[in-house]
């Protein structure tokens, strides 16, 4: 495995293996490792010749106030971890590198990332497309593999890709959860024992919704009714949002009647837990 910071070197690896028809896939990160990045990138290397993993703690994408400073960074890890799994090429630029001075492009993908944790998070969805288009222009993937956990950001980005009529596969990977189902997060690291306890409390309030929709409810009022009042039966959990979207336009629904996504945010403690599940 090969660990790269500049976009010559990049360039130079990745038409080595073009000028012998291999296939390229990317898994884009920020680092800070778990099971679940792992999962995207046994999925490529499952369905390409080729895997690419970006690791860059992306500093457009934070809002003021953020975690960026003290996001968790740790690259001597990763990439031990990137290694053993069979990942090909890490891809870990300083910001200089992917934003050089003079940089100005702005990527907005207008509807679908204006809801949500895009209200909530102003800039954050401009900063997530802008760092992947440009991922999407160095290395110019066959296919490139994002977690379901993340809903919107796979939305937004599903929406880029068909926007852009680029000749990519976008890859969606279910959520991978721990034995009590909390989705893996970089974030949980923020998470006290204490808090860590509770944390599964949140996606059993999403299936609180998903039971009821099992049952033959379409009614979305009636489905975030039930998820709020299950949340607030562990009272350290303060609900940040709670929506009920179509899954293609994140547009919210009153009617369940096509493939939707039930998702929450909220606070445990400091720490701001998102998670969702799809209801179709
Ligand atoms: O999901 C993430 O880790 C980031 O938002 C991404 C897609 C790597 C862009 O910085």
């Amino acid at each position: 495995m090969k660990i790269i910071s500049t976009i010559s070197d990049l360039r130079r690896e990745l038409a080595a293996f073009r000028s012998r028809g291999e296939r390229i896939g990317l898994v884009p990160t920020m680092g800070a490792l778990h099971e679940g990045h792992l999962t995207l990138v046994r999925r490529s290397l499952a369905q390409t010749d080729r895997t690419v993993v970006s690791i860059f703690v992306n500093p457009k994408q934070f809002g003021p106030g953020e975690d960026f400073a003290r996001y968790p960074r740790n690259l001597k890890a990763d990439s031990e971890l990137l290694s053993a799994s069979g990942a090909d090429i890490v891809f870990a630029p300083e910001v200089d590198e992917m934003y050089p001075a003079g940089f100005s492009l702005s990527v907005t993908v207008a509807g679908v990332s204006n809801g949500m944790e895009g209200a909530r998070r102003p800039g954050h969805f401009t900063g997530v497309a802008t760092v992947v288009t440009r991922l999407f222009c160095l290395v110019l993937p066959d296919a490139a593999f994002f977690g379901e956990k993340d809903g919107q950001q796979l939305a937004v980005i599903q929406r880029l890709a068909t926007d852009l009529g680029l000749p990519l596969t976008i890859v969606p990977v279910p959520t991978v959860r721990e034995a009590d189902g909390l989705a893996l997060s970089s974030r949980n690291l923020y998470l006290s024992p204490g808090e860590r306890e509770k944390a599964p409390h949140l996606y059993r309030s999403l299936l609180t919704g998903a039971e009821l929709f099992a049952k033959g409810c379409r009614e979305a009022s009636e489905i975030l009714v039930a998820v709020r009042a299950s949340l607030e039966n562990e009272p350290s959990f303060r609900l940040d949002a709670l929506d009920l979207v179509d899954l293609e336009t994140m547009e919210p629904l009153t009617l369940l009647d096509r493939p939707a996504m039930l998702a929450m945010a909220a606070f445990l403690g400091k720490t701001r837990l998102i998670d969702n599940v799809r209801l179709r």
